[in-house]
């Protein structure tokens, strides 16, 4: 079966911890779900690929058993980009139409942006996302589309996107290895953010904040437009991992303590509450079974939390964005499940946070709607909407056309 006359759209979010292929199929202009695949990662190291084949397996596995759910077959994908080498730049250019009062163009508004986009980028840079925050017509800041005003000098303000092409590159190859085409890239931060916040939330100013096996993605919003991407080098795993070390468990242990009895706030746990360590042969690498009090996970936790949020907010003042957050942050991703990581992002921000869940796309399996999907969803979301939107330019030009031609006859 052709992906393409069936109207589908396929995303694949490689993850340090999974895996995730996502189907889902437009139908009267509506997303919905047709189905998914996910398995455990192999091959990837502190959220890059150190193995191609493994990490390549892993995705073929996930995407067979999504083609099997979706009842067809699966050629091409949008793929997700993350890691510490994604970066935000903010940047401003623009072009003067002479001195008389003219009608903007959406060529010029493109050659506008094309100005804005010409920083000096480092070599290796590649542009992941275009994004207009606002453009400025004479004097007049703060205008979302300016086609069809008229002025003189047309500006822009931008935020660009970046990553490490090479980084990218491998991201795409691991997916050709998968029997995958990649057809689009999108940041992980972004597409979060398309699944989890409302427009509101946008408006007001809100940190969404990605937090996954071992970095944390963030995308700034402000009056409706990204403000700030970064992406912050601690995520879940680093939690497991200090686990492993101050219990002596092995990190397989840890993980399901972690997620069992885990907790960042030290006092919202009882004093006198015991558990058990190392009483599952399978995953306890021989240890005998010990008492520990629960309070001393909080203990190991609860630094961590504090250094991860710490990090988010130097992260936000020097991006100039920390008090832009009206409607405070919103934390998601699987690292988001971690108890007691609200009260920490609240006390070291001062802004309220809530966690955020995807949301459902019809037909969507109740599995699915947890903060560790909200990538992959954001991803078919932002596809479908720069599917519709690319439509309706073409449909603009073409309208364009047709006018001119039937005017010469
Ligand atoms: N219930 C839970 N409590 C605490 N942590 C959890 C829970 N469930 C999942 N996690 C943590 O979430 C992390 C995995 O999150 P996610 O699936 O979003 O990662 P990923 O997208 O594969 O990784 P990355 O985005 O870093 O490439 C792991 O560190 C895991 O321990
Ligand atoms: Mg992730």
């Amino acid at each position: 079966m052709n992906q393409k006359q069936e109207n589908l759209i396929t995303v694949l979010d490689a993850g340090s911890a999974k895996s995730v292929v996502l189907v889902a199929e437009v139908q009267d202009g509506v997303l919905r779900y047709r189905g998914h695949g996910v398995e455990r990662s192999r091959g990837m190291r502190k959220g890059l690929i150190a193995e191609l084949g493994p990490a390549a397996e892993a995705i073929n596995r996930a995407a067979l058993t999504a083609e099997r759910v979706a009842k067809a077959g699966i050629e091409t994908c949008v793929v997700g980009i993350g890691g510490t080498h994604v970066r935000g730049i903010n940047s401003r250019g623009g072009i003067s139409m002479g001195s008389r009062m003219r009608e903007i163009t959406r060529e010029e508004v493109k050659a506008a942006v094309d100005r804005a986009r010409s920083v000096a980028l480092p070599p290796d840079r590649e542009v992941l996302h275009l994004l207009p925050q606002e453009f400025i017509l004479d004097d007049q800041a703060g205008i979302h589309d300016p086609v069809g005003m008229v002025g003189t000098r047309l500006e822009v303000n931008l935020h660009l996107s970046t990553c490490s092409g090479g980084v990218a590159q491998s991201v795409i190859t691991c997916a050709n290895r998968a029997g995958l085409e990649v057809l689009d890239t999108v940041y992980e931060g972004i597409a979060a953010a398309e699944a989890v916040l409302s427009s509101d939330e946008r408006e007001l100013g809100v940190c969404l904040v990605d937090i996954g096996a071992s970095t944390t993605e963030l995308a700034v919003f402000f009056e409706g437009s990204i403000a700030h991407t970064a992406v912050l080098p601690i995520g879940g795993d680093h939690f497991t991992n200090d686990l492993a070390v101050g219990l002596h468990v092995t990190v397989e242990e840890a993980e399901q303590l972690k997620k069992l009895y885990g907790n960042c706030v030290v006092t919202a746990v009882p004093q006198m509450n015991e558990i058990e360590v190392g009483g599952n042969l399978a995953i306890s690498g021989g240890q005998p079974a010990r008492m520990v009090r629960q309070r001393f996970l909080a203990e190991i936790l609860e630094p961590r939390a504090r250094e991860l949020f710490t990090m988010l907010r130097d992260n936000l003042r020097s991006g100039g964005v920390l008090e832009a957050l009206g409607a405070g942050c919103v934390l998601t991703g699987g690292g988001a499940n971690m108890l007691g990581l609200l009260d920490n992002a609240e006390s070291l921000l001062r802004v309220p946070a809530r966690v955020g869940f995807p949301v459902p796309l019809s037909r969507m399996p109740q599995e699915l709607v947890m903060p560790e999907f909200s990538a992959a969803i954001g991803m078919l979301l932002y596809t479908h909407r720069t599917q519709v939107r690319r439509a309706s330019e073409e449909q603009g030009l073409r309208a364009k056309l047709k006018a001119i031609f039937a005017g010469s006859f």
